[in-house]
């Protein structure tokens, strides 16, 4: 009997962050598979194999869970955050483009999780209260000078931005320069908001202005938040919150 493929989001980190629906995917699934960090965060038992990988090995990934699927496997892969978002789904999708008749008669089902941005976003206010957009800063997979046109854009449209990966030990660079053309287009005062690991014992949430904002402010475990221009502050006596209201001027 043919097997099934699930694409399931484990969240930003928190266990209580992991939907009911990708509980029950895991609780019923013989073969996990997925980034060795994300694959840690499932409790082995009984009927179930792990399949943790590198970081850098997604088609390999995705082209096993067709072949486990195949054999009557019930696979979940498991990305963090939401599968959807700079993640394995379009992965998954992209192995299934070109695969056999044979793989295209295996049902794959996409579970979405709470994605590091909203998260993050919940935990400042509501800075993405208004329009936004959200750029994965890497350049693994797409040139760096697409990365400065389509922030050039966003900046354009005074949209505030969500950025993804934002820099790494082997892109320590990209970031100086994105942080450089917000300091270039920007007032000032604009806000930013660096959040490290959120919804983790590590959870850490500088906010700043652009203008203050240095590049190793983010690593890999940060989401970025840019705000446009109405995104602001109220500071009661215990809190900071950030928002964007909802309306704009008309222009
Ligand atoms: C490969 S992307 C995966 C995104 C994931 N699919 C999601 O929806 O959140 C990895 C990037 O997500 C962001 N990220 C993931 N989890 C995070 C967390 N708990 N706190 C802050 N940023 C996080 C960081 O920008 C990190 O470099």
């Amino acid at each position: 009997m043919t097997g099934t493929i699930i694409i399931a989001g484990l969240g930003p980190g928190a266990d209580d962050m992991i939907t009911p629906e990708v509980r029950n995917a895991i609780n019923s699934a013989t073969d996990i598979i997925g980034y060795i960090p994300y694959v840690a965060r499932i409790a082995p038992r009984a009927g179930l194999s792990l399949h943790p990988s590198d970081n850098t090995e997604e088609l390999d990934r995705a082209a096993h869970a067709f072949e486990l699927a195949a054999n009557g496997h019930r696979v979940v892969i498991v990305s963090s955050g939401d599968p959807g978002v700079f993640a394995m789904a379009a992965a998954v999708f992209e192995v299934l483009e070109t695969a056999s008749e044979a793989y295209k008669a295996i049902d794959i089902q996409v579970l979405p999780g709470i994605t590091a941005m909203l998260a993050a976003a919940a935990a400042c206010g509501a800075p993405l209260g208004h329009d936004f957009c959200c750029i994965n800063l890497s350049d693994n997979l797409k040139p760096f000078s697409l990365i400065e046109k389509r922030v050039s854009l966003a900046l354009e449209g005074d949209f505030a931005m969500a950025f993804y990966n934002p820099r790494s030990k082997s892109r320590p660079h990209g970031f100086e320069k994105i942080l450089a053309l917000l300091q270039a287009r920007t007032s000032p005062d604009q806000l930013i908001i660096f959040a490290r690991a959120v919804s983790t014992k590590a959870q850490e949430i500088t906010i700043t202005s652009i203008a203050e904002a240095q590049p190793d402010m983010a690593d890999m475990r940060t989401v970025v938040i840019v705000g446009a221009k109405a995104t602001r502050t109220i500071e009661t006596p215990d809190r900071r919150y950030i928002f964007t209201p909802r309306s704009s001027p008309s222009q």
